[in-house]
């Protein structure tokens, strides 16, 4: 079933009115007086009592007794094309999160996307690991227009074409400060023990759209409540607490696809209504593609502990990731 979150929560402390929205995290019920926003929610509805891994059970070292298995629900029975997928080394994709339709196209495209040869990357320190797997996957979400390596039909215009609105861009940018604030306190209180390895990658946006959202404030346009990125946020949260797979595809998702696409798609708009002023949503401190290899690098040594189910699992996820995208990057033109 293609679950998705409830409709948005728009807490109180999210208004970008308040100081609070500029710069505490979402998911803290109170800003704090200090504003310091790596202070973290209590969660306390969700904590269980043990801690938990982002390991399988298979290289667990608590005895059988005592494992505590992370993730989630139970998979359903196999479908009609298991006898033939079991013989494929991929072993694909039982998972109760995809309607049926869905399902047999999402696996055709995992296993698809899997099995093509990586290309060789041309960038040094890019080869190998799963995070390759996670970047073929994406790439044939693009349409055509998107990407050269896209193979999705375009729904809707090329960017090149898009005409963009202040007003609807201020919604992609107060929609973004929310998801990037949910994953980054995501990190800092690390329900799983290897979210903490993403803390502090250099690649945290939050304090970035602060700044631009106050510069738009001091140009005297009104900053507007979060709206679909609600959705996205909550379920992010969720996810984050029972699904590490699940959770660490979007991690991947979103700060690479903004890396990528989104810097394009920023250039773009700014010529069309910013008189091409770069935002700091689009500023790194430091050698950006460096960082972003140190990520890769730590996504393929916390995933080289997946079995083929669980990193599976996680491409499937993709697709869920580029309709929350989507729904973001369609605000710009809203
Ligand atoms: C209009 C929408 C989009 C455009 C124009 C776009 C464009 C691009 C481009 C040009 C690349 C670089 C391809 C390359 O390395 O040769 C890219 C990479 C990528 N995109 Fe998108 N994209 C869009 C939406 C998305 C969305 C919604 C997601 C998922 C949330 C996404 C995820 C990614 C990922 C994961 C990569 C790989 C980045 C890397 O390897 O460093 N993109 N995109």
């Amino acid at each position: 079933m293609l679950v998705l979150a409830a409709t948005p929560k728009i807490n109180g402390s999210h208004s970008p009115y308040s100081s609070s929205f500029l710069s505490q995290s979402p998911v803290s019920q109170k800003p704090k007086p200090n504003g310091n926003n790596l202070t973290l929610p209590s969660f306390s509805s969700y904590h269980s009592s043990s801690p938990r891994h982002c390991i399988n059970m298979a290289s667990s070292t608590l005895p059988i007794s005592q494992y505590r298995p992370f993730s989630a629900p139970p998979r359903p029975s196999p479908s009609p094309f298991s006898a033939f997928l079991g013989t494929h080394r991929l072993r694909l994709l039982r998972t109760p999160r995809v309607v049926v339709g869905n399902w047999l196209a999402l696996r055709a495209l995992v296993v698809s996307a899997t099995t093509t040869k990586m290309p060789k990357r041309q960038t040094p320190g890019r080869t190998g690991g799963f995070v390759d797997e996670m970047r073929a996957v994406a790439m044939k979400l693009h349409t055509r227009d998107q990407a050269k390596e896209g193979e999705k039909e375009p729904d809707s215009p090329p960017v090149s074409k898009w005409e963009p609105s202040v007003d609807g861009y201020l919604r992609f940018l107060v929609d973004n400060k929310l998801v990037y604030d949910t994953l980054e306190t995501i990190v800092q209180k690390a329900a799983y023990p290897c979210y903490a390895e993403f803390r502090n990658t250099g690649l945290e946006r939050s304090k970035n759209l602060v700044q631009d959202l106050e510069w738009f404030k001091d140009q005297g346009h009104t900053i507007p409540e979060p709206s679909v990125g609600a959705s996205y946020a909550h379920y992010l949260e969720e996810l984050s607490e029972k699904d590490p797979q699940a959770f660490i595809c979007h991690f991947y998702n979103i700060y690479f696809a903004h890396s990528a696409g989104g810097r394009m798609i920023g250039r773009k708009v700014a010529e069309k209504i910013l008189d091409s002023k770069e935002l700091q949503f689009y500023k790194w401190d430091g050698d950006l593609s460096q960082l972003l290899q140190n990520v890769r690098d730590k996504l393929n040594r916390v995933a080289s502990s997946w079995s083929r189910e669980e990193k599976d699992h996680c491409l499937e996820e993709t697709e869920k990731s580029f309709k929350y995208s989507g729904e973001i990057l369609r605000l710009i033109v809203s």
